[in-house]
């Protein structure tokens, strides 16, 4: 058995286990198939943490950065509660519409809202409207523009608030210093800026799985 197939049976055997799918995430990957988007979302037991996360944060506000078909967004919202909100930001119009259809039958229409555009146009704007302090980020978008997410973040949030960035390894090429791959680039521009800024303290961990060999950064902001 190759290495990749274990790491997808364990993930399997723990899905199974630990964050089975009920018919609203089934449904949700199914319309996000049938659509035509690409099978990127996190793995079920990923998106378990990610909720699992934000109940232990006791985040009532939530920014996601790169929607897809809302699979990572519904498992964020069920960690908020009746009054929560979250804003999910989404380049591409026909992904968004996706999202907005899973994120209804999940029944978290009320609850999060889905913004189309570049990311980067998006969150000033968000920013202009001096909303609450989100207490709980999720970066998963486009990976060459890392570092600003990351800054506009640190900006939307306030201190005690916590940021998640995803696949911050992809197979090693992370730690290549000469890559000319924008998104190596600004994944590494991500974890430098976690380094140097005086408000952010954080760390990566390397993941194994369903989804290959990756990893995620976890910061913490500070004042
Ligand atoms: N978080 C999702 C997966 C997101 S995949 C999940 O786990 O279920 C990355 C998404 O980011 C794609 O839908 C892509 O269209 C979107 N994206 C790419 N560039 C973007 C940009 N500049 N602004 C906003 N979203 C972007
Ligand atoms: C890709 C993007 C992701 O967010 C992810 O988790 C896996 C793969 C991609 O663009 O290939
Ligand atoms: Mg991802």
């Amino acid at each position: 058995m190759s290495e990749s197939q274990v790491w997808t049976d364990v993930d399997d055997h723990f899905t199974t286990l630990l964050a089975p799918a009920d018919e609203t995430l089934a449904a949700a990957l199914r319309d996000s198939d049938a659509a035509g988007l690409p099978p990127i979302n996190v793995a079920p037991n990923q998106g378990k943490l990610l909720r699992l996360l934000a109940e232990i944060q006791g985040a009532r506000r939530i920014l996601e950065i790169g929607t897809l078909g809302g699979y990572s967004t519904i498992w964020l919202g069920r960690a908020l509660p009746a009054d929560g909100r979250l804003v999910t930001l989404e380049y591409d119009p026909r992904h968004a519409e996706v999202a907005r259809g899973n994120l209804a039958r999940a029944g978290l229409a009320e609850l999060a809202e889905v913004r189309v555009g570049p990311a980067l146009e998006s969150l000033p704007k968000l920013t202009d409207e001096n909303p609450e302090p989100f207490d709980f980020v999720f970066i998963d978008a486009d990976k060459v523009n890392n570092a600003h997410y990351l800054d506009w973040a640190v900006r939307l949030t306030r201190p005690g608030s916590v940021i998640v960035l995803d696949n911050v390894v992809r197979g090693g090429a992370v730690t290549d210093a000469t890559s000319t791959d924008p998104s190596v680039r600004g994944t590494r521009a991500a974890l430098e800026l976690i380094a140097s800024h005086p408000r952010l303290d954080g760390t990566a961990v390397q993941t194994v799985g369903s989804k290959g060999y990756d990893g995620f950064a976890l910061a913490r902001v500070h004042a």
